[in-house]
């Protein structure tokens, strides 16, 4: 059977970048920092992304390049053993749950896009905070737009690595930037966005908290994408130049730079018309769309198209997030399900446009749940939370730091050194100044930091 490929080298760094790029910089990374007292939260997050992202992403991509195969595959490969694939199996799992709740945001997102072109978010701030409220515990219009988000991502990974993820996230990525840019410099020269900016860049850290380890710690892995084998299913499609360790930094700059950005975009503009960002999950429904109509409103014309340009460019970075997610079932499915000789799946015989729809249709459900949960159907709660919220903790904060874990003292101390070596200096065609730092973080500082965080949230450690 042919696998795919990337074409070229720009195309894998946009394509792992615009997985990684996506709601998680542009909605999560502002809600956090706004809730969790702004630039404290933004140095350890930046410390988490050096300590753990890079070294993590590092040996996702190892795993998958060394398998070139799906991400269960890969990690049994690398592994040597069966139970490894289990590790791959959890990752596609993660995939899907959040795949699940993020179509949830992605489709409010396409809802405000439509609704900033014909005029339906304009009015006071108690008429929008009114909208979003009756729109997302509608029953049926957010979930259908869920649904049509995870579509939109079937249709473009039914069509391959080269001929559908590449080229589209060749085309969407460059959009974003200059979307991105231009919206900063519009929300940078408001009057009164010094304390915006202020807020980012100045920290207080008098406002840290017990829970700002933790959830640095997962917004740094979420907006990553590492720890659902996103990176191992991406990396199986990387060539034998790649220079890896190169590309996780490439990749994590360009992330970090786009989430600062998006603060750089929403807090100078919400600190201009003397809005507190620190209202969560909801900010950029609720706060912002009233945030723009006030700052750019002396000149009507310039808010109604931020205002567009904004969620135009949520739309673009959710899709190429999705579309990895996607990527990491469809891969399963169809490499697992179109080979298998003996076993009860034996008579299958699964395509990858059937590997899609495996994936889709599990997600449609998940997506279904979540989007219900936010007032649609009454108490569909899990431990107190609604089911989206549920969702996004969990990946976040447990699944994630522990699949990342796995892939630590996996790659660290399980698979011989000489592979790993192999694999990090291109057999021995680049320069390993840095392996024996990177050896020693996946060994040791990755896995023991990461379970010493986990412990101290949840109060084992104090
Ligand atoms: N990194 C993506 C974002 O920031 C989300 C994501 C998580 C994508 C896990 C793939 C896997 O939005």
């Amino acid at each position: 059977m042919e696998r795919g490929n990337f074409g070229t080298k720009i195309g894998v760094i946009l394509a792992t970048a615009g997985s990684a790029v996506g709601l998680g910089n542009i909605w999560r990374f502002p809600y956090m920092t706004g809730q969790n007292g702004g630039a404290a939260f933004i140095l350890i997050y930046i410390l988490c992304v050096i300590m753990f992202g890079i070294p993590g992403m590092v040996s996702e991509f190892i795993v998958g390049r060394h398998g070139a195969a799906n991400a269960a595959r890969a990690y049994k490969i690398i592994g040597g053993h069966k139970a490894w694939a289990l590790v791959g199996i959890v990752g596609a799992i993660t995939s899907m749950i959040i795949l699940g709740f993020y179509a949830v945001v992605a489709g409010w997102c396409m809802q405000y896009l439509f609704a900033s072109i014909f005029g339906g978010i304009n009015g006071d701030a108690a008429y929008v905070a009114e909208y979003f409220k009756t729109f997302s515990s509608d029953a049926i219009k957010p979930t259908l737009w869920g649904i049509t988000f995870i579509l939109l991502t079937h249709l473009v990974v039914q069509n391959g690595v080269r001929n559908g993820i590449e080229k589209v996230s060749n085309l969407l990525m460059p959009c974003l930037f200059i979307l991105l840019i231009i919206i900063v410099i519009a929300a940078c020269l408001q009057p009164g966005a010094e304390k915006g900016i202020e807020f980012l860049l100045k920290p207080d850290f008098s406002k840290l908290n017990r829970n700002i380890f933790l959830e640095a710690l997962g917004q740094a892995f979420f907006s990553l994408s590492l720890g659902t084998a996103c990176l191992c299913t991406y990396a199986s499609y990387f060539s034998r130049q790649t220079n890896l360790m190169k590309s996780a930094a490439q990749i994590a700059g360009i992330d970090t730079i786009v989430a600062i950005l998006a603060g750089l975009m929403i807090f100078p503009a919400a600190f201009s018309v003397g809005v507190n960002p620190d209202c969560g999950p909801s900010l950029i429904f609720i706060t912002l769309p009233n945030v723009f109509q006030q700052a750019f409103g002396g000149v009507h014309i310039i808010g109604y198209i931020i205002a567009i340009l904004f969620y135009a460019l949520l739309v673009l970075a959710a899709l190429t997030s999705t579309i990895s997610m996607h990527e990491i079932g469809t891969a399963f499915f169809f490499e697992e399900l179109s080979r298998k000789k003996k076993g009860i799946f034996s008579h299958m015989n699964v395509s990858r446009k059937g590997g899609a729809w495996i994936e889709s249709i599990i997600c449609i459900i998940i997506c279904i749940f979540c989007s219900l949960s936010m007032g649609g159907v009454k108490n569909l709660t899990l431990f107190n939370m609604s089911i989206l919220d549920f969702c996004d903790f969990f990946t976040a904060q447990i699944l994630l730091p522990l699949g990342a874990f796995v892939t630590c003292i996996l790659v660290g101390w399980y698979v011989p050194k000489k592979v790993i070596r192999d694999e990090f200096t291109n057999w021995g065609t680049i320069r390993s100044t840095l392996f024996d730092i990177y050896l020693f973080a996946v060994r040791f500082i990755c896995p023991i930091c990461i379970i010493a965080i986990e412990l101290y949230q949840t109060g084992l450690l104090k």
